[in-house]
């Protein structure tokens, strides 16, 4: 039987006997040996920790099964949140499990379709706001202040505390801490996570956290934040923050899809890139990608070759097939 994430790390988590535990099967995703990237940039070994697989497509999961049975627990009327479209789907996904309301507040414009489409199925009142995902975020505090909803953001400590534990479960299943965790940043609230899973183990292993270089217009959508409110606690966590520009997450992002066989969405690929860039030292590296590509399919759909028009005739798809083996070679 499926493990709860709550389950897994009870004596890790502000929860007690009497918590309600609203589950999907969150946590527990594959730790992925990439050996062909590992090889292109000369280290020893390179690990993936491959959130996707958590039940909505993304990490915000873990966070989400704490804050939820919290908000649960305490007699919440709904759940509430800001979001760039992950977190939207994974607070809704919860509520709808805990069987509570949930409110959802959206850049106009600047989610991908697929994760909103989540969102309204699973039963959300999505409110679409004219604006960036900070002024999202300022409104969504203001209602949740009045005490009637619970922010379920990574503002919300208890967020913080399931995000924490992908730390928990790479350390565990690698026998010890890597010589760096790198993962991408946008509000922070991940970075925050893990440096403080890194103080509850007692252990100094550097965080490296990227952003886009162009934060207010990156075509990563799911990072598209101007202001990030965790930038003090990543700045107090001491860890590294680097950029990357949309150029290099697109080529991060498809080198993982072509040579490890991993489809993320854009802003997944952060942290790759400065691993591929020779920026983060060591010879163990874990990096973490954040959601699945299914997720935001339209730059995949812009930028992947299309496909090819045949007649059902065997020669036909065999040649046709030959010949994206040889383009496939020129272009290695
Ligand atoms: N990766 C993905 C796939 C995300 O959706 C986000 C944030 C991040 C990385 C950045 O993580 O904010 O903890 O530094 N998504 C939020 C949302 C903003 O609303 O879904 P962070």
């Amino acid at each position: 039987m499926t493990v709860p994430l709550i389950e897994r790390f009870r004596d890790r988590l502000p929860v007690s006997r009497s918590t309600p535990v609203v589950s999907l099967g969150e946590g527990s995703t594959p730790l992925l040996r990439a050996d062909r990237l590992a090889d292109a940039v000369g280290i020893r070994e390179l690990w993936l920790k491959w959130e996707a697989s958590n039940p909505t497509g993304s990490y915000k999961d873990r966070g989400m099964t704490v804050a939820v049975s919290k908000a649960l627990e305490q007699g919440a009327e709904a759940v509430l949140c800001a979001s760039t479209g992950n977190t939207a789907g994974s607070a809704a996904a919860y509520a709808a499990r805990a069987g509570l309301p949930a409110l959802v507040r959206t850049p106009h414009g600047a989610v991908a379709g697929a994760k909103l489409a989540q969102s309204r199925m699973l039963g959300a009142t999505v409110l679409e706001v004219e604006g960036s995902f900070d002024d999202a975020l300022r409104a969504a505090q203001e209602l949740a202040d009045r005490g009637s909803h619970v922010l379920v953001n990574s503002l919300n400590p208890h967020r913080r505390e399931g995000q924490k534990t992908a730390v928990l479960e790479i350390v565990e299943e690698l026998g010890g801490a890597p010589d760096a965790f790198v993962l991408p940043y946008g509000g922070g609230g991940n970075t925050s996570s893990y440096a403080q899973a890194l103080t509850e183990l007692g252990l100094e292993t550097p965080l490296v956290s990227v952003e886009a270089a162009d934060r207010r217009e990156t075509l990563a959508t799911a990072i598209r934040i101007g202001d990030p409110v965790h930038a003090a606690s990543v700045r107090a966590a001491g860890a590294r923050v680097l950029e990357a520009g949309d150029d290099e997450l697109v080529r991060a992002w498809r080198a993982l899809a072509e040579e490890e066989g991993l489809f993320c969405e854009p802003s997944s690929a952060a942290g790759l890139v400065a691993v591929l860039r020779g920026d983060v030292d060591g010879d163990r590296l874990v990096v973490t990608i954040t959601g699945h590509g299914l997720k935001d399919p339209a730059v995949a759909d812009r930028l992947a070759p299309p496909p090819t028009l045949v007649v059902a005739d065997p020669d036909a798809i065999a040649e046709a097939g030959a010949a994206g083996r040889r383009k496939q070679e020129r272009t290695a």
